[in-house]
């Protein structure tokens, strides 16, 4: 199976499209992501192959594997062109040999700078601007590379999908992504924000402090304590 960058793109940006009346279509099981609506089109059901091999524990190899790019070259370099070009920068090409693992792409643009202080809450609430706000953001396409919203991959009205059973515990936490593409073994609400901006969103992360970046991660927070079952402001 080869799947080049551009095929990638492309098919991201049909998966998008696609999902605008179709959503939610995917779910996170244990190991990867399945698909739950068997009315998904044939472009989902290759986004969703695309996504639980990328984005499954170990995934990175796969990723590595799929992009095809290895013929005549070391998977570690197909692997680090990948999450370069996720970042929209070519850091970390000197790093190839560590990444073999999968270890994957530098923390640096997701990671929260020193002495940051967020604007919102991690263990009480938030206001209620914010969080509606950040549900509109939620659903703002116009965020991504490739013409996702974060609700094309998690749900819509409240039917919370494509998150793993971690997500139940309080930020911060252990989310695998973080861990097997980025090497953080725990990541704050807004971290993982950024995490899913450079990643499956194909996009630029937002900038530290920004409206943007506080509202979402606002209201992911409670989309937290809603998968969790617990009381929410949402
Ligand atoms: C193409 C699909 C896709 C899109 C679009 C997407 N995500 Fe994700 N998201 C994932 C996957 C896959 C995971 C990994 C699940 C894991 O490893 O626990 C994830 C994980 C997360 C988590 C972590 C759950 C936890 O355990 O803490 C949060 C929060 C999250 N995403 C928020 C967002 C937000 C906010 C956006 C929009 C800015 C977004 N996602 C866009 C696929 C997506």
């Amino acid at each position: 199976m080869t799947y080049d960058n551009d095929k990638r793109r492309r098919l991201l940006s049909r998966l998008g499209r696609g999902l605008a009346g179709t959503v939610p279509i995917l779910a996170l099981a244990a190991g990867g992501i399945s698909l739950v609506d068997a009315e998904a089109t044939p472009e989902a059901r290759e986004g969703a192959w695309f996504l639980s091999s990328a984005y499954a524990e170990g995934g990175a190899e796969a990723q590595a594997e799929a992009q095809g790019e290895a013929e005549g070259e070391a998977a570690a370099e197909a692997e680090v062109e990948s999450e370069a070009e996720a970042e929209g920068e070519a850091e970390g090409e000197g790093e190839a040999e560590g990444e073999a693992e999968g270890e994957a792409a530098s923390a640096e643009a997701v990671r929260r700078p020193e002495g940051h202080v967020p604007a919102y809450s991690e263990s009480g609430s938030n206001p209620a601007e914010l969080l509606a706000r950040g549900e509109s953001l939620y659903y703002d396409t116009s965020l991504s590379g490739n013409g996702l919203a974060c609700a094309s991959c998690h749900g819509s009205d409240g039917n919370d999908i494509g998150y793993l059973a971690t997500f139940a515990q309080p930020f911060p936490h252990r989310v695998a992504m973080a861990d097997n593409q980025f090497g953080m073994n725990q990541v704050h609400a807004d971290e993982m924000v950024q995490i899913c901006m450079v990643a499956p969103m194909e996009a630029e992360p937002l900038a530290w402090g920004s409206e943007e970046l506080t509202s979402l991660a606002a209201y992911v927070v409670e989309v937290q304590r809603r998968f969790a079952g617990e009381s929410h402001d949402l």
